[in-house]
């Protein structure tokens, strides 16, 4: 694959900063992490979470976007333009196929959100008990048909912001979805903090319990922080390849870090202050969102059906929008790899890749019902694709990188990289390859094992 130095870039550094922020808000921030950090020690976790994104997270961030910015190609050409003639290029491949593996199941989580929001937006969520918010759901995620169709309208939506391209589809709508994005995490925020006996949520949320602090809490930020920065399968080493020679990495980095953190810690206060002040105690994974969030809006607020439906609606945007964001920067993966490698159009590439993506979204959607009985390894298929993806692939893929950048690539471009060629001091630039180097690599290399159950 030719390296295109005409390549295309993002209009502002602000642009780049939102759309690389925007793959990494997305469902695992107001899904996982506060459960993650609820259930293992609150405050504790949350410091130990930070304590990843600083000495592990961002260094691979640097690493993924020094990859990008330095070959200016999509993830899947770029390992083959700066070691040609070797194996590394598998490195590339194997990210446009996890990406586009997680694309396909992702988008029927974000699909469901949409569902959601018509529920809070027409009173669906009015006068419904406890068990009807469980069988509403169980009815619906596994229906043959509604969560397809809004898969289809999810695909249909990021289809369009990626052949609109670079510029004006991935920038643009990040400049706009952002912003959104975080007044509405801040209004419902408050709203939540206001609620009668919200402090006991905030306790669960943030008084640190040093008791629970084992090594699989460890492990368990790590694994968090991962799939949170959207690190190990180029996505960021992607949109790095439209990143200007004057964007500095390591503080875009920074910022990406920030504001992925600073989502996913309101997403907490949102959710708990809520849960606790009617008593309700927070489940997990899908049930979180999905049963007890909408049973928690229509008690909270039974005496005002229009501030319950208001809220709701709120929160499934702010939803919707986070895995928005995400589901373009996984389709640009695959559309950038397509465009460059077989030289088709943008378009072609782009169709080609929903088309693909919604195919793999409609067999995990009905892995969930009708098909609930095709197993691999004991999972459906929805569930099987996770566990691939998220925990084999994305490790596999990091380290790699790590190693790539820390142990292989000429340190010339590295250090050229990391100071944007002398601009910059590069203060922490030792610190960075020693990360890089050792303490990256072993660190992946535990979440790795702890996934599989193996440590
Ligand atoms: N970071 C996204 C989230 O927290 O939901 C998920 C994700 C997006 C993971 C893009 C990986 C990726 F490349």
């Amino acid at each position: 694959m030719q390296r295109n130095h005409e390549r295309i870039s993002f209009g502002s550094k602000l642009g780049a900063i939102l759309a690389a922020a925007g793959s990494a808000v997305g469902l695992g921030n107001i899904w996982r992490f506060p459960y993650e950090a609820g259930n293992h020690g609150g405050a504790a976790f949350i410091l130990i979470y930070l304590g990843c994104i600083f000495i592990f997270g961002l260094p691979i961030m640097v690493a993924e976007f020094t990859i990008g910015r330095r070959a200016k190609a999509s993830t899947g050409g770029s390992f083959g333009v700066l070691a040609p003639g070797t194996q590394w290029k598998w490195v590339g491949y194997l990210g446009v196929l996890t990406g586009f593996l997680i694309f396909g199941y992702y988008s029927v989580v974000a699909g469901w959100t949409l569902e959601y929001l018509l529920q809070a937006l027409t009173g669906g969520f009015n006068n419904k008990s406890a068990d009807d918010f469980v069988s509403m759901f169980t009815e619906f995620s596994q229906d043959p048909f509604r969560p397809i169709l809004w898969l289809s309208v999810f695909m249909i939506v990021t289809h369009f912001v990626i052949v609109k391209g670079v510029k004006n589809g991935i920038e643009k709508s990040s400049k706009v979805l952002m912003p959104v994005l975080f007044i509405l995490v801040i209004l419902l925020a408050i709203c939540s903090v206001t609620l009668p006996n919200a402090e006991k949520g905030l306790d669960f949320l943030l008084k640190p319990d040093f008791g629970k602090v084992t090594s699989d809490v460890f492990l368990g930020a790590m694994g968090q922080a991962f799939f949170s920065m959207s690190l190990g399968m180029g996505c960021l080493s992607t949109y790095a390849s439209y990143f200007g020679k004057d964007t500095r990495l390591a503080h875009t980095a920074m910022s990406v870090g920030l504001i992925d953190t600073f989502v996913a810690v309101l997403a907490g206060v949102i959710i708990f202050p809520a849960a606790f002040s009617v008593g309700i105690n927070p489940g997990s994974g899908p049930s979180l969102i999905f049963i007890t969030l909408p049973n928690v809006f229509e008690q909270a607020f039974s005496s005002m059906p229009l501030l319950s439906s208001a809220c709701a609606s709120a929160f499934y945007i702010l939803l919707a929008l986070a895995a928005l964001t995400s589901t373009i920067s996984l389709h640009e993966v695959s559309t950038a790899f397509f465009h460059e490698k077989f030289r088709i159009s943008r378009h072609k590439s782009a169709t080609i890749v929903s088309v693909g993506c919604w195919s793999i979204g409609v067999v995990s959607s009905l892995a969930l019902g009708d098909w609930s009985g095709y197993t691999i390894c004991g999972l459906n298929i929805f569930d099987a694709l996770d566990f691939l993806t998220a925990k084999i692939m994305l490790p596999v893929s990091g380290l790699l990188s790590a190693v790539f950048v820390g142990w292989y690539l000429d340190k010339n471009i590295v250090k050229g990289e990391a100071t944007n060629y002398g601009n910059l001091k590069g203060t922490f630039y030792p610190v960075y390859i020693f990360i890089l180097k050792f303490v990256a690599p072993i660190g992946i290399l535990l979440i790795f094992f702890n996934e599989l159950s193996l440590f």
